[in-house]
């Protein structure tokens, strides 16, 4: 047994999994072996949910049951409405976000039902109903009224209709499901991690997404979608980018949307957002946001050899589809439930209780004096 800290896990193999392949060296993703390139342009989300949580991609029926399965599932009871109704205006959506997920659950009848059928259905219902119960906080603290979702309409397109009351082009569309085809699964990332590392204790699925969420909200995870929105709104213009990112350099500030545990030479996801995110920006007619990004990531790359990841395109993407900037995490949760949910219902495949050792640096060992004596 070696005594050598490994802070952060860095490095360290914990356990299998057949559910996605990270290949650094070759710049690679891949979803039950299919590059995620090529699902993002071949597939929709919904067919990519389908592949992460059973194993391959659908085929025609097999998908129009699963469409069907999610389609009845998406509406969310009068209670958890309200609850939502009733959130703090300025509750950060991510702490809304795991607080569905933990309604849900006390909802589910089928909660201590850890078996892979009860899982799996467990699952469809948190996939449907946390996107409806997001979009419902999306408007009611605007205090504008709930949209419900709406039949015939695919995941995408609703999420926008229960945000906006309509749906958008078919290029922002197909923009909007590369993001969640992207976002869907990666491995053993913190939140992930998080997620088998609670359900190691059999607990059930949904207090392993709740903790999943939990981890994802910070900025060093799925938060910093969030924090680069800041970071360009700060930045304001491309005349202002060269300047104020050497400052930012030279002051040994941490940049939200840059840097990766595993990739060392560029996030395998990030040409095919990037390329996503200047279609927007021509669709929208703005480019401001591709000038900046334009701008940091040449100064990034050059002189710090640190290359952008996936937060970093997807960031102002949302900001051109017109989403508040504290949901474009929300976003990253509606679809990394898929992968979250694969995760947990691998764990129990073959589970052993995560519980690793900590080497001891305290006070040596002494006697107990009395209070009196103390
Ligand atoms: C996600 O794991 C996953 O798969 C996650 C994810 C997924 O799909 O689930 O891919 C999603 O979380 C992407 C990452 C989003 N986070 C950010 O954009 C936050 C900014 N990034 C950094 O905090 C950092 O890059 C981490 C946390 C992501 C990774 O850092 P590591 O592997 O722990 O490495 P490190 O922090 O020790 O950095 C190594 C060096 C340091 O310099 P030195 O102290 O050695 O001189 O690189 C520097 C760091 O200062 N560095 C950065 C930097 N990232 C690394 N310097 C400035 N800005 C950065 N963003």
């Amino acid at each position: 047994m070696s005594d050598e800290i490994k802070k952060g896990l860095l490095g360290i193999v914990v356990d299998e999994t057949t559910i996605s392949q990270v290949m650094p060296d070759i710049n690679s993703l891949t979803y039950r072996g299919y590059a995620v390139q090529d699902l993002c342009e071949k597939c929709t989300f919904e067919e990519v949910a389908f592949l992460v949580l059973n194993g391959d991609l659908p085929n025609k029926k097999e998908l129009s049951k699963f469409k069907k399965e999610i389609e009845v599932n998406r509406n969310i009871s009068i209670n958890l409405r309200e609850i939502v109704k009733h959130m703090p205006k300025k509750a950060h959506p991510m702490d809304v976000a795991r607080t569905i997920v933990s309604v849900l659950g006390l909802e589910d009848k089928q909660t201590t039902d850890n078996s892979p059928k009860a899982n799996m259905k467990k699952t469809i219902r948190i996939f449907a109903k946390t996107p409806t119960a997001i979009a419902a906080f999306f408007r009611a603290r605007k205090g504008k009224k709930i949209i419900p979702p709406k039949k015939g309409l695919s995941f995408s397109e609703n999420f926008f209709y229960m945000c906006f009351g309509k749906v958008p082009s078919k290029d922002i569309v197909k923009a909007f499901d590369v993001s969640l085809i992207l976002y869907a699964e990666h491995s053993f990332n913190v939140s992930t991690f998080t997620a088998r590392t609670i359900t190691s204790s059999l607990s059930d699925i949904h207090g392993a997404i709740t903790g999943a969420i939990a981890s994802l909200k910070g900025p060093l995870h799925g938060g910093a979608n969030e924090e680069v929105m800041h970071m360009m709104n700060k930045i304001k213009t491309p005349e202002k980018a060269h300047k104020w990112i050497n400052n930012a350099l030279d002051k040994k500030e941490v940049v939200m949307g840059f840097g990766h545990r595993v990739y060392k030479r560029g996030d395998s996801r990030v040409p095919t957002m990037e390329k996503y995110f200047r279609k927007v920006s021509n669709a929208k007619h703005d480019k401001k946001f591709v000038k900046i990004y334009d701008i940091v990531k040449n100064v990034m790359i050059e002189k710090k050899n640190i290359h952008p990841n996936v937060d970093y395109p997807t960031g102002p993407t949302y900001h051109l589809m017109g989403f508040d900037t504290d949901f474009f995490t929300p976003i990253f949760v509606i679809s990394r439930i898929t992968g979250w949910s694969a995760h947990v219902m691998e764990q129990h495949t073959a589970n052993k209780l995560i519980r690793p050792l900590s080497k001891y640096t305290g006070s040596d060992h002494r006697k107990v004096l009395l209070l009196s004596q103390r």
